[in-house]
């Protein structure tokens, strides 16, 4: 693990900046980071193993890792334990516990994260890290599901997601940083663009998803999904009832009201209900103005011009 000393003279030797969710961020790699993320990455830069059966949901903050770590994790060991089970591990504990961060864990856990019931001893993790830095052993070996939102929502997204900083910062002032491409794994437009990139040239390795799309065809998606993870829904499993008991245990509302998650904190200042707002596509109507919006919506364009990527 990486001494504390050493971390300071990382951050002191890095670009730094004001932060949106914390104080400062830290340029690494060509990505912003905040201080406390620093060292796990570095660590699993240095020391994480993956295996051809891990499972990486990675997403740029507030795209919805919430929701598909539910969704992942239920559809993972659905055949253990039915989504309607009363004693499900969703309904007990919060799904960032079930799927823990690549980046937060000491590497002395990498190996006793077991959190999927399937023969093939797959285990599931989330993470922020963009393409550039992950470790190379997940790029070789691990299927990775990307899922990305609306820019628009995800920054307004993040903007409520400061309540947790020491001092408050203006929606004017993070909108102006977001720009500038300083958010936690941001520029947010370079992270997507690499997953994009790599689902493309690689589609059996790299699943592309969206948060409206799982919105609007929760089916439909739910089965792309299963699919990729080599876990198709059998007909009998389609029949039963399944995907909607998946869809109904992982919902805004199924989640949001479970007493685990409306209560206690994740790590540190980070409250469980922080992860839960309003999952309203389009909410960004409310916060930002027409000019930030068609600010916004100009870079997305510029960004992805030629990618053959649209959003
Ligand atoms: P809003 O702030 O727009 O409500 P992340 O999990 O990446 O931190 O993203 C959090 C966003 O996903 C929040 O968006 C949160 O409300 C939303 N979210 C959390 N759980 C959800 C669910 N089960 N279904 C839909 N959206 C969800």
């Amino acid at each position: 693990m990486m001494a504390n000393s050493s971390a300071e003279e990382l951050l002191s030797s890095l670009p730094r900046e004001e932060g949106i969710t914390s104080a400062y961020s830290y340029q690494y790699q060509g990505f912003w980071y905040a201080p406390r993320s620093l060292p796990g990455l570095i660590d699993c830069q240095n020391q994480f193993q993956a295996r051809e059966n891990d499972i990486f949901l990675v997403t740029a903050p507030k795209s919805g890792t919430t929701w598909l770590k539910a969704v992942l994790y239920a559809l993972m060991n659905r055949e253990a334990c039915h989504p309607q089970d009363p004693a499900h591990p969703l309904l007990k504990q919060n799904p960032h516990q079930l799927v823990p961060f690549l980046e937060i864990l000491k590497p002395t856990e990498y190996d006793s994260v077991s959190n999927s019931s399937d023969k093939s001893s797959s285990r599931i993790f989330g993470s922020h890290i963009p393409t550039a830095s992950l470790p190379k052993s997940i790029i070789k070996e691990s299927k990775i599901v990307y899922l990305c939102r609306d820019i628009k929502d995800t920054f307004v997204s993040l903007f409520h997601f400061t309540s947790h900083r020491s001092s408050p910062i203006s929606l004017e002032n993070a909108f102006n940083l977001f720009c500038r491409g300083v958010s936690i794994s941001g520029p947010i437009w370079d992270h997507i663009l690499g997953y994009w990139k790599e689902s493309v040239e690689r589609p059996d390795k790299v699943l592309f998803m969206r948060y409206e799309e799982m919105t609007d065809e929760p089916h439909a998606q739910l089965r792309r999904l299963a699919h990729f993870i080599g876990k198709p829904f059998s007909q009998e499993e389609e029949n039963s009832g399944l995907l909607d008991q998946i869809i109904k245990l992982c919902s805004f509302d199924g989640l949001s009201k479970l007493e685990v998650n409306k209560t206690g904190n994740w790590i540190s200042n980070v409250r469980n209900d922080s992860f839960f707002r309003s999952g309203v596509v389009g909410d960004w109507k409310n916060y930002l103005t027409a000019e930030m919006a068609s600010k916004l919506d100009q870079i997305t364009e510029e960004k992805f011009h030629g990618s053959g990527l649209y959003m």
